[in-house]
């Protein structure tokens, strides 16, 4: 369903999960499809605005939505803090590595004799909070997936990561969340009570999701 919600409103957002690189042949990355990501560029479009997506992952999309496609946390950040100057509205729908290797080697890793190997991991920037922090005009939406105790989390990270809106899901169930269609989430802001979804589509909960945005936003 197409209306002008988002109507002149430029909407940032990240999808898909990050690869960090371990060798040039091998990466560390996650299970996120992108799916949500997608989903919410399009419920955007439809609502009328002018989307940028910074992504890992390539999907087809309906509407026109401007794609930059990156592979590692840092690449998403550069790009993220590039284009975050320009946008009205940023949402962080990609599921991104909190560590990466410390060193990436130049050369395939061997095998050798030895039956253990350890990898050093060094933190990632988040992303988001550092839009949270920075923000100016901007309404930023992080996203949650949490195994237990999602409120208390997903209201604690509202608050740390300096976002407007927090939209929270039980990824412990298998029916909903990460390569599922279906999707059912909780959305917190400061100002309401906790808004629980229905199950339905990730499209369906994508534009629910952008309505609540377009409501608090304008
Ligand atoms: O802290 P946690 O990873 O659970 O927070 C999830 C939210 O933070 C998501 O919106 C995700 O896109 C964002 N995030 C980020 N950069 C990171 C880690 C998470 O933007 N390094």
């Amino acid at each position: 369903a197409q209306n002008g919600a988002l109507k002149n409103q430029r909407v940032l957002i990240t999808a898909g999960g990050t690869r960090e690189a371990l060798d040039p042949v091998r990466f560390l990355t996650n299970r996120s499809s992108g799916k949500m990501g997608y989903a919410l560029a399009q419920a955007a479009a439809e609502a009328g605005a002018s989307v940028q997506l910074i992504t890992t992952i390539n999907r087809n999309v309906a509407y026109s939505v401007k794609t930059i496609m990156v592979e590692s946390t840092q690449e998403m950040y550069d790009q993220v803090m590039s284009h975050v100057p320009d946008s009205d509205i940023f949402i962080s729908a990609a599921a991104v590595a909190d560590y990466r290797p410390a060193q990436k080697a130049d050369q395939k890793i061997k095998k050798t004799d030895d039956n253990n190997m350890t990898i050093n991991l060094v933190k990632n920037p988040d992303i988001l909070a550092e839009v949270g922090r920075h923000k100016r005009q901007q309404y930023v939406v992080g996203f949650a997936a949490e195994t237990q105790d999602l409120l208390a989390y997903a209201d604690a990270k509202l608050k740390t990561k300096g976002a407007d809106m927090l939209v929270a899901n039980d990824v412990s169930r298998s029916d909903i969340g990460f390569s599922s269609d279906d999707n059912q989430v909780v959305v917190l802001t400061a100002s309401h009570e906790p808004q629980y979804l229905p199950v339905q589509s990730k499209l369906d909960t994508a534009r629910a999701i952008i309505q609540l945005i377009a409501k608090e936003y304008n």
